[in-house]
């Protein structure tokens, strides 16, 4: 006979069915990212629309800065939790650590896929280090901010929040460490810093450069970050609840050795030394930090220039003195790998070998 019989007709039509439903729910099917909200001027709020300074940051809870944006449900399925409520001013190694923890709890579930952090901008760049360090996963992890309170005119949160939960949720993100997600640009936490006080654009990652764009509701790469980060570092935060003391002395024309030997004697297992130009040391700061090294403190070499490699046995004979050179780290961020350098430890060359991985 020329025609199917009716129930081979019935199973042919119910294949087809079954097939179509299982494309169309593939495709519905959007990412879970979880938004830790842990204040700043993303979550802060103004007298008048036209107050761009002196707001309050850190007042408004991730319930609200979500629904104030629900073209979110969009392109993942959300979940909000108010991990700190602070301006990142108050950012502290405690928080640092907590953070660290449940992120990587949460990355550890099935049921995420990648993570937003909220944050206020003065200290996004170090927690965006700091867990880029520390986090255990590829999947992947978005620090964002805002410049402007979300009562401003023209306020940069909700765009910013947009695009940092499309980047969590997308696949060209997996496997490219923590990123850095504001004013439309995508940026390793490695190597952007803040370069403004209070302009949209402040974050940037000048002559390094960033990693790409978030345009039309898609995220373009054009590099991804060289050094190792996430999966691939020695560090494990896990059991932590504190960090060794490190911190940064500043150098400048006429500086004495008052603030480092305060330091020192303040109990500081590390020292950054911001120096100028190439990380240059003042003879009195020098002869401090010499003396600092021989009780046991370990030395970095950084600049407080900005750009450029601290070059190791460059402006300072780093083997003889026995310090580390900085390489391109900023201060604030050599402090954070110099923190987690020493948890494993206090061998100054397995410090400069660190330095030059990560
Ligand atoms: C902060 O860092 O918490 C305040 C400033 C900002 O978020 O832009």
């Amino acid at each position: 006979m020329l025609y199917p019989q009716p129930a081979r007709w019935c199973k042919a039509l119910l294949a087809c069915a079954m097939l179509l439903s299982s494309y169309a729910g593939a495709a519905e099917k959007l990412a879970h990212v979880t938004i830790l909200a842990t204040g700043g001027t993303i979550a802060g709020s103004g007298a008048t629309s036209t107050t761009t300074v002196g707001y309050t940051a850190a007042t408004v809870g991730v319930n609200q800065l979500i629904a104030a944006v629900p073209e979110l449900a969009k392109v993942a399925d959300v979940k909000g939790e108010q991990v700190f409520q602070i301006a990142s001013e108050n950012m502290s190694n405690e928080h640092w650590l907590k953070l660290a923890q449940r992120v990587n709890t949460l990355l550890a579930q099935p049921d995420v896929d990648g993570i937003v952090i909220t944050h206020g901008t003065d200290t996004l760049e170090e927690t965006a280090y700091f867990l880029d360090l520390t986090v255990k996963s590829r999947k992947p992890v978005v620090l964002v901010g805002a410049m402007r309170p979300g009562t401003a005119l023209s306020a940069d949160g909700p765009i910013n929040l947009y695009n940092a939960v499309l980047l969590a949720a997308s696949q060209e993100a997996v496997g490219k460490g923590v990123l850095v997600a504001m004013n439309d640009q995508i940026h390793a936490a490695r190597d952007v810093t803040k370069t403004n006080t209070s302009t949209p654009d402040s974050f940037k990652t000048p002559e390094l450069g960033m990693l790409g764009y978030i345009q039309g509701n898609k995220p373009y790469f054009y590099h991804v970050p060289a050094r190792k980060h996430t999966a691939d570092t020695e560090f494990d935060v896990s059991k932590l609840s504190a960090l060794p003391q490190v911190d940064i002395v500043y150098g400048y024309a006429n500086v004495g050795p008052v603030a480092l030997n305060a330091l020192v004697a303040a109990g500081a297992k590390g020292i950054v030394h911001a120096g100028v130009g190439d990380g240059s040391l003042a003879t009195p700061v020098k002869a401090a930090l010499v003396a600092a090294r021989k009780q046991g403190v370990l030395i970095v070499r950084s600049s407080r220039v900005g750009q450029g490699i601290v070059a190791r046995n460059g402006e300072a004979n780093d083997d003889e003195l026995d310090f580390v050179a900085s390489d391109t780290l900023n201060p604030q961020k050599a402090r954070i790998l110099l923190m987690l350098a020493l948890t494993k430890t206090t061998d100054s060359k397995q410090i400069q070998r660190m330095f030059a991985t990560y």
